[in-house]
């Protein structure tokens, strides 16, 4: 079968190509899925260049894409509810990792049935963004009916479908974003669209009850300034704080030199007695069936910013990596590419 795969670290041209591979064969608790959309993630494009190598290095060539939507076409032995001709999608495990390819094996605990009013280019565009935002806001921030919660970077692809799970908890939802996508990102239900091109969010907000945390840097310290008193930071971006590094279960000197990192982050959330969390996303299919629901039930739409072929797949990693991108990219085997 023919794969996009990664041969070295380096910048999309030059280091990513497609490869003639093996189709992979399902483990007793796998299925074998003919990919039919997949989209990109940031995440991919930081793997390529290297950013986490210094404590997890990429085995080349290897595969890359994260997210996948299509059918079953077979089962390992131990797999009961699901079965060849069903359409499924899935955030695969890192050990899976690979979907920008014609078929895809996915353990089935990640695995949940597609929305059936979704095609698969739109079910393609919702695991990571929505595991990643339902761990954050749900999991993690237990936000609540009327709470106020600030989503930075509304128009991106985590930020497009946080901005509705949000009003769909109930919570008042203010987001950033610049001027050209005020509008749209207003229509997904922001109650307050901050344009960060005109004005500065800093002064314009406080008693914040959940800040999520997309873009990291000077965003997560500042976080602090606008939250209430005893509210939560929920970070995807920012340093790792000693409770996470526990679970991810690292060792007793790297979660040192990570809790030495995390000092000031976590001195600006004691001084608030607030608490400071980062999330790093899990596969997990039994939330991303009841994401699904959402998204059956039309209380969450799918944001689509570009659709490639597999054959232009290069092409939106770069897209991406412009930082620019408008919700989701998608990458569709078989629908005619519409970037
Ligand atoms: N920890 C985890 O498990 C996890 C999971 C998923 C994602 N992430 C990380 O979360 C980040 C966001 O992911 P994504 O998929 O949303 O990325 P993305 O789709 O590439 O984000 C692009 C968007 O960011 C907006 N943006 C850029 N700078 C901004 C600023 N200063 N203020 C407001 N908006 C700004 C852009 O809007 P404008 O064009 O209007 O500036 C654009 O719409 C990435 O770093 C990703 O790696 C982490």
């Amino acid at each position: 079968m023919k794969a996009l795969r990664m041969t070295q670290y380096g910048e999309v041209d030059g280091s990513l190509e497609f490869q003639v591979v093996d189709k992979p064969s399902p483990k007793a608790d796998e299925v074998l899925i003919r990919v039919q959309a997949a989209s990109v993630n940031p995440i991919d494009n930081k793997i390529l260049r290297g950013d986490f190598k210094s404590f997890s290095k990429v085995s080349f060539p290897a595969g890359i894409g994260r997210d996948v939507s299509g059918e079953v076409v077979s089962t390992g032995e131990e797999v009961t509810h699901f079965r060849p001709g069903d359409h499924v999608f899935a955030r695969v495990g890192e050990e899976h990792v690979g979907t920008i390819a014609e078929y895809i094996t996915v353990q089935v605990s990640h695995l949940a049935r597609k929305p059936q009013n979704l095609s698969h280019q739109e079910a393609a565009s919702i695991p990571l963004v929505g595991l990643t935002s339902y761990q954050a806001l749900v999991q993690v921030a237990g936000l609540k009916q009327g709470e106020k919660v600030l989503i930075h970077a509304g128009s991106g692809g985590i930020g497009s479908m946080a901005i509705q799970l949000a009003k769909s908890f109930g919570a008042y939802v203010v987001t950033t974003t610049s001027t050209a996508n005020v509008g749209w990102v207003k229509e997904l239900g922001a109650d307050l669209v901050i344009d960060y091109k005109k004005e500065n969010y800093l002064d314009q907000l406080s008693e914040i009850d959940v800040v999520y945390d997309t873009l990291g840097g000077e965003y997560t310290l500042d976080a602090f300034k606008v939250l209430k008193p005893g509210g939560r930071v929920v970070s995807i971006v920012g340093d790792l704080d000693p409770q996470a590094a526990e679970e991810l279960g690292l060792n007793w000197l790297i979660r040192k030199l990570l809790a030495l990192k995390s000092r000031k982050v976590m001195k600006a959330a004691k001084a608030k007695s607030a608490l400071y969390r980062m999330v790093l996303m899990q596969a997990n299919g039994e939330q991303l069936r009841e994401l699904g629901n959402l998204y059956q039930d039309n209380i969450i739409s799918p944001v689509i910013d570009k659709t490639y072929s597999f054959e232009q797949s290069k092409e939106a990693f770069s897209y991406l990596a412009s930082g620019r991108a408008k919700g989701k990219v998608i990458i569709s085997m078989e629908e005619p590419a519409t970037a």
